[in-house]
Formats: structure tokens, C-alpha cells, sequence
């Protein structure tokens, strides 16, 4: 429901109360949800699970060596289903499968500007993983945000 006086012709930014906070001048930082990444033991299966049941197709497939991941993404309007899994032993990710088993790993929100929104997350006295901004997958630039401080989710700022 809109707020009394309101018009409903306002420009996207302005109708959020945050858009227009003295105290948030940045406005609106997460554009659009990137990925929703989920670990799993068994890449194959998994695309299998996904295409069999859901006709979710693979888009992209890549090897990130610097994090003991391949990932396949899978498209879904204009996000991505993730699915990693390790490539190594000492892998977070195999960390991950081992204290937890397989499921939700992390949420990749969209952000225009990867390092405005890390700086952004450490002036409101959050915890960041990546205290600067470093490559992801498909060309991006990405940063960890810690879970401990983000209501037990691991988020990750993607950059296009
Ligand atoms: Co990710």
C-alpha cells in the first residue's frame, strides 16, 4: 500500500524510504539477485536433477582454481542458479560439504559498483571476507561479505 500522498508516478529510486535517507545517501545497493549458489558432492547429478526435473538448462561451466570450485550455472530469468562443487580437498566449499552437507552455500546479489558496495557493508560495521574487490566467475568482480554479521547467510557482492 502507498504511504498517504504518494504518487504512484514516482521514479523507481525515490520509492524506496531508503532512496531518500540522510543516513543511507547511496541509495539502493543490490540491483537484482545474481545467483542463488548451492553446494553439492556430485556436479552431474545435480545438472541432471535440474534439467530432468525443472528442463533448466547449463548456460556456463568454468573451473575457479583460486577457489577449489567448478560451478555450472544455470539460468533462470535474469539470475542464475550456481552449483559448486569442490575441486579440491581443501576447498572451502569441500569444508562447507563436510561440516554441513550439501544445500544453500551463498546469495549472489547484483551491485552497479563492487567496491562502493564493500565500503559500503564496512562503514555500517559489517564483516567482509574480501576486504577489497578481486575476480569471480564469468568476468565479474566479486567480494564476501561474512555470514556471522549478515543473519547467518554468506553474501556475495557480483559486479557484471
Ligand atoms: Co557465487
Amino acid at each position: 500500500m502507498d504511504a498517504p500522498g504518494a504518487s504512484p508516478n514516482r521514479p523507481l529510486g525515490e520509492s524506496c524510504p531508503r532512496a531518500q535517507d540522510a543516513a543511507y545517501p547511496r541509495g539502493v545497493l543490490l540491483t537484482e539477485i545474481d545467483h542463488v549458489a548451492i553446494a553439492v558432492n556430485d556436479l552431474e547429478a545435480a545438472i541432471g536433477y535440474y534439467h530432468d526435473t525443472f528442463g533448466a538448462e547449463v548456460e556456463h561451466r568454468e573451473v575457479v582454481e583460486s577457489d577449489g570450485v567448478e560451478e555450472a550455472l544455470l539460468k533462470v530469468a535474469e539470475s542464475y542458479i550456481q552449483l559448486l562443487t569442490p575441486t579440491r580437498p581443501d576447498s572451502p566449499v569441500a569444508k562447507y560439504l563436510e561440516r554441513k552437507g550439501e544445500g544453500l552455500h551463498h546469495i549472489g546479489y547484483r551491485v552497479a559498483d563492487c567496491g562502493e558496495a564493500l565500503d559500503a557493508v564496512k562503514a555500517s560495521g559489517g564483516r567482509v571476507i574480501d576486504e577489497a574487490p578481486r575476480p569471480g566467475s564469468r568476468g565479474t568482480t566479486v567480494a564476501f561479505v561474512h555470514p556471522k554479521a549478515a543473519f547467518g547467510t554468506l553474501i556475495e557482492l557480483v559486479q557484471e
